[in-house]
């Protein structure tokens, strides 16, 4: 039978599934249903030092359904962060902290760019008991109008010192949560564990316009007729979640995504390349993936990119806290499937798969593809497409259909 527990940064989780900082994480009576109901840690709301600054509007959600107008997809959001008072978030957490000793109870923080107000947070916070910290370096609207979120995340030099500010602190592990709206994630990454990060979680919601209203010709979610850029999750964005997990994975453990610590395990695929123990950059430090995850098989996905934990952030609003049990039977049995007993025994083992165009190039090349293709009718040159016959002809060119 599959063990599902992990060690990360020294805090041990019944299973990798942890509630991502957010609504589902509002307040201690919901955080006692998430540990009630099996979550493996939880992230609560950010929260900042003077919550009367933080003022939301209401609607502020949209969603996309899928074509059967049921299934959401895609959500957007221009919440802020939490609106509720600093010291009675720090009553909850001591409250949390007796009730569920043994839970792993995370704090997201997030504050001006103040040396003193990051200290205040981070000591009074861990003096009410939190276990870890996420610095939330990644919320897209709103507030990096005070020069916080996502406006800090996207200025490395800026991430760099107020992680150095934190981390000398701190006396439990500390996670930066990246932002999606960066082209390279990778640097802000560097950046946070160069200062002493423990591990760093991605990613955030990703800067979107849900849709414009037709009849009324404004943009949506509309507040007194006008709206804000807010941030996408949901399914719709998993994709793009994968790849930005990759590259900070890949920067992170290096492009075999072997850990020392990990016990060694060979690739999925043995004719793929051999996963040599190789020294990479931080090995010793953890990587928390968020976005878009509903099952245990989309948890599994990010598991083998390199990933410690998941989090579940929209997918818990739509579907309950109870979804937990579903995807650790679901992780379980996929681990099962492969005969694998531990998370390290897969962690990043999908790492090694990725590599150049031009090398994609050669391996079909030299696989006599593009032969096969045309002896079965495919189409193999952009000359043979034709417009009437469009749909059928890409649809030979996709995988896993
Ligand atoms: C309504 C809503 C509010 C959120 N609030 C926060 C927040 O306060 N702090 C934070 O770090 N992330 C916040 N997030 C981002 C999520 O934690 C997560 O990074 C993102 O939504 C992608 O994961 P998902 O697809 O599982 O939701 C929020 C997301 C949503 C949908």
């Amino acid at each position: 039978m599959a063990d599902l527990s992990i060690t990360v940064n020294g805090l041990s989780l019944p299973n990798p599934f942890i509630i991502g900082s957010g609504p589902p994480g509002t307040n201690a009576n919901v955080i006692g249903k998430a540990f009630d109901e099996g979550w493996g840690a939880v992230i609560a709301k950010t929260i900042s030092l003077d919550a009367s600054k933080v003022v939301n509007v209401a609607p502020r959600y949209a969603r996309m359904r899928a074509a059967d107008g049921q299934e959401v997809i895609g959500w957007e959001n221009i919440e802020l962060i939490s609106d509720r008072p600093f010291d009675t978030w720090l009553k909850e957490f001591r409250l949390l902290k007796q009730k569920y000793p043994g839970r792993i109870l995370i704090a997201s923080i997030m504050e001006e760019y103040s040396k003193a107000a990051w200290v205040e947070i981070v000591e009074r916070c861990q003096e009410a008991g939190v276990d870890a910290f996420e610095l939330n370096f990644s919320c897209p609207h709103g507030l990096p109008e005070r020069r916080m979120g996502a406006a800090m995340g996207q200025d490395c030099a800026v991430l760099e010192e107020v992680c150095g500010w934190v981390n000398s602190v701190a006396a439990v592990p500390v996670w930066a949560k990246m932002t999606p709206n960066i082209t390279h994630i990778e640097e802000p990454a560097r950046a946070a564990l160069g200062a002493g990060c423990e591990g760093v979680s991605a990613i955030n919601t990703i800067l979107s316009v849900m849709s414009v209203n037709l009849d009324t010709l404004r943009p949506e979610p509309t507040v007194e007729g006008y709206t804000v850029p807010g941030g996408y999750s949901c399914k719709a964005v998993r994709p793009i979640a994968l790849r930005m997990v990759m590259q900070t994975a890949t920067m992170m453990y290096g492009a075999t995504g072997l850990r020392p610590a990990g016990p060694g395990a060979g690739p999925a695929d043995p004719s793929g390349p051999t996963r040599e123990l190789a020294l990479p950059p931080y090995p010793d430090r953890s990587l928390s993936a968020i976005g878009g995850v509903e099952t245990g098989e989309h948890a599994a996905e990010f598991l083998l990119l390199g990933a410690d934990t998941v989090q579940v952030c929209t997918g818990v609003m739509i579907h309950g806290y109870r979804m937990v049990k579903d995807m650790c039977a679901q992780l379980a049995a996929f681990m099962d499937r492969k005969g694998f007993r531990t998370i390290p025994e897969f962690r990043g083992a999908a790492l090694p798969f990725f590599t150049t165009h031009a090398d994609l190039v050669r391996r079909q090349a030299e696989a006599k593809a593009a032969e096969k293709a045309a002896a079965q009718g495919m189409v193999t040159r952009d000359a043979a497409w034709s417009g009437d016959k469009f749909v059928e002809q890409s649809s030979n060119l996709v995988a896993n259909q």
